[in-house]
């Protein structure tokens, strides 16, 4: 009863009587601080927004009535925000002050919640301090809301309900693209099972299996495939939607299309050094038994890292590298391709372009797509002989990824119930390439994992140890020379390209924006949401 009254008074600023009454009231009732340290706890689950006072209560000396406005409108509701009082003589537990930060009495701190460290499995000290985000001037409610919105990412409005953004965002949320929607063609009817392999070939159920991923390949729904759209509609109808796309034929136009021959890039680039990838069979980071490694028996992983590992006896396969000119890896592809060089694949992959052949950027027209809404983080040029496979795996990323030679089978898997993908931590293993004998070696299992592999692999996939992905809804996503594919940020992908026969190759680029839409990982339960970089385009 007593705090619905003290609802009402605060949210009706024309009571300043009762307003003051009111402060009175809540401060007796809470005349306390919380000490840093409850910060501390309090920000693992909650984002932490204070008023930072001399002797803990709603002070009349400072201007603080959206302070007061703030917790009564959030009081009764579960945002995960804790709003409450700081002492400007407080402390951290590691002995640093509060005031450290230009905080001064009357201002308002945040203190963001402190998102978990997905990225490290070893035990993780607990943090000493947090760096507070400091509002300071008039604290009327409309700007406090703002301020812990963009703080906290919430999306609440003055009343109390979600705001437009708020709104917004609960629509994309609910209406995101899922294949399923589209097709009752689950992973289970078009990949054949492990079991196949060890069948007889009279076995005619078997051997009918087997083929189904080739002789019926119309089974698994296939991307749209339109015309270059607007930028507006793009953004709507794919990037909002996180909606796989290609467009047809859009590259044509680009120089780097008919300019980029391997003569070209020779010449021009030919004494620069670059980073190549090597593997014996042309398979890019796919998942294996541990046991195929030397030394996997005096190769110990700590029992508290072992205990958060599903699959311990996997290793995601890194690739050989290697150093050298770009004349020189010119010549391994096209050794590789003309079937002079055998059992080796070389690639250049996720490679900069700024970094490495800036001008090659001169030949390329990124504002076809969209002019500054997200933010570009990598351009990179992916070239090989062509026959290459990267295994099942997902990139932080809203990717372009633009085929400028040869083709590449995008088999998609959307990232809306990651369980049935087996997210998760997988300890890594690099080859080793002898150039001398010419001869790939697993000899180095490493003190690191993969956040971002599958452990399934989608080409003889192993239901009984991976049940789930039997229910997974596959997307193949087949670019031809001149087409770009939106691949949406945290979908599953694994690449088999295609070599163009007449040039020897496949040469694709792409572009890696900061994505729209964000997820934890590796999380299985962890779901996707608008990134709130981009609370500014809702
Ligand atoms: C698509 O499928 C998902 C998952 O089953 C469902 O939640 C969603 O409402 C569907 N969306 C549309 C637009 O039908
Ligand atoms: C994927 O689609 C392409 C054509 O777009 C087709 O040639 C290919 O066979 C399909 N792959 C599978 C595995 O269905
Ligand atoms: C590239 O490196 C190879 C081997 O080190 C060397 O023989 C060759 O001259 C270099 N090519 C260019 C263009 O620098
Ligand atoms: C294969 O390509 C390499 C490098 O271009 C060339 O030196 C060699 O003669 C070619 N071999 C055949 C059999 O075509
Ligand atoms: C590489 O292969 C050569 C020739 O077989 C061998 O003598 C050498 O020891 C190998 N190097 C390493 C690091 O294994
Ligand atoms: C392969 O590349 C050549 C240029 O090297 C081009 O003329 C041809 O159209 C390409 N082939 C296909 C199937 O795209």
């Amino acid at each position: 009863m007593r705090s619905e009254k003290v609802y009402f008074n605060i949210n009706n600023l024309a009571f300043l009587g009762a307003l003051n009454w009111c402060i009175i009231c809540c401060a007796s009732a809470l005349s306390s601080c919380l000490s840093l340290d409850d910060v501390l706890t309090r920000s693992r689950s909650s984002c932490v927004v204070a008023l930072v006072t001399k002797n803990c209560i709603a002070d009349q000396d400072v201007d603080n009535y959206g302070y007061v406005q703030l917790r009564n409108l959030l009081q009764h509701k579960n945002l995960g925000i804790v709003v409450d009082f700081v002492h400007i003589d407080s402390k951290w537990p590691n002995g640093e002050p509060l005031r450290k930060g230009n905080v001064e009495v009357g201002n308002i701190v945040l203190f963001r919640k402190v998102k978990k460290d997905r990225t490290c499995l070893l035990p993780s000290t607990r943090k000493q301090s947090i760096a507070p985000v400091i509002l300071n001037g008039i604290n009327d409610l409309a700007t406090l809301v703002d301020f812990v919105n963009d703080g906290c990412e919430t999306y609440f409005s003055t009343s109390g309900g979600p705001s437009v953004e708020g709104l917004h965002r609960n629509e994309i949320l609910k209406t995101l693209f899922h294949v399923k929607n589209i097709s009752n063609i689950q992973s289970r009817k078009v990949f054949p099972t492990q079991s196949l392999q060890f069948c007889e070939v009279k076995d005619q159920s078997c051997s009918d299996t087997n083929h189904m991923l080739h002789s019926n390949p119309s089974k698994i729904p296939e991307c749209e495939k339109i015309d270059l759209p607007s930028k507006n509609s793009f953004f709507h109808n794919y990037v909002k939607t996180s909606k796989p796309v290609i467009f047809k034929n859009v590259l044509r136009n680009w120089p780097a299309f008919s300019k980029w021959t391997n003569g070209y890039l020779r010449e021009k680039y030919g004494k620069n050094n670059i980073h190549i990838k090597l593997t014996p069979l042309g398979e890019y980071e796919g998942v294996e038994p541990r046991n195929m490694w030397e030394n996997h028996e005096k190769f110990k992983i700590p029992q508290s890292v072992l205990n958060q590992l599903a699959f311990p006896d996997l290793v995601v396969v890194r690739p050989a590298t290697k150093n050298l000119n770009f004349s020189s890896f010119m010549d391994i592809v096209e050794k590789v391709s003309n079937g002079s060089i055998k059992d080796m694949s070389a690639y250049l992959e996720y490679s900069s372009i700024p970094d490495h052949l800036p001008e090659l950027e001169d030949d390329i027209q990124e504002d076809l797509f969209f002019q500054g809404l997200l933010k570009r983080d990598h351009l990179n040029i992916w070239l090989s002989d062509g026959r290459t496979l990267g295994k099942l795996h997902f990139d932080q990323y809203d990717n372009l990824l633009c085929q400028i030679s040869g083709k590449k089978q995008v088999m998609l898997f959307d990232p809306h119930n990651n369980h049935q993908m087996y997210e998760g931590h997988i300890p890594e293993a690099t080859l080793s390439y002898n150039q001398t004998s010419n001869t790939f070696h697993r000899r180095h299992l490493l003190e690191s994992t993969s956040m971002v592999m599958s452990p399934v692999d989608i080409l003889k996939p192993d239901y009984s140890r991976f049940p789930l992905f039997g229910d997974t809804y596959p997307l193949n996503c087949t670019l031809e020379e001149g087409d770009v594919l939106y691949l949406p940020s945290f979908w599953w992908h694994e690449v088999q390209s295609f070599p163009n026969v007449t040039a020897g190759r496949n040469l694709a680029i792409n572009f890696w924006y900061d994505p729209f839409l964000i997820k934890e990982f590796p999380c299985a339960e962890c779901k996707l949401d608008v990134n709130p970089k981009y609370r500014h385009l809702l």
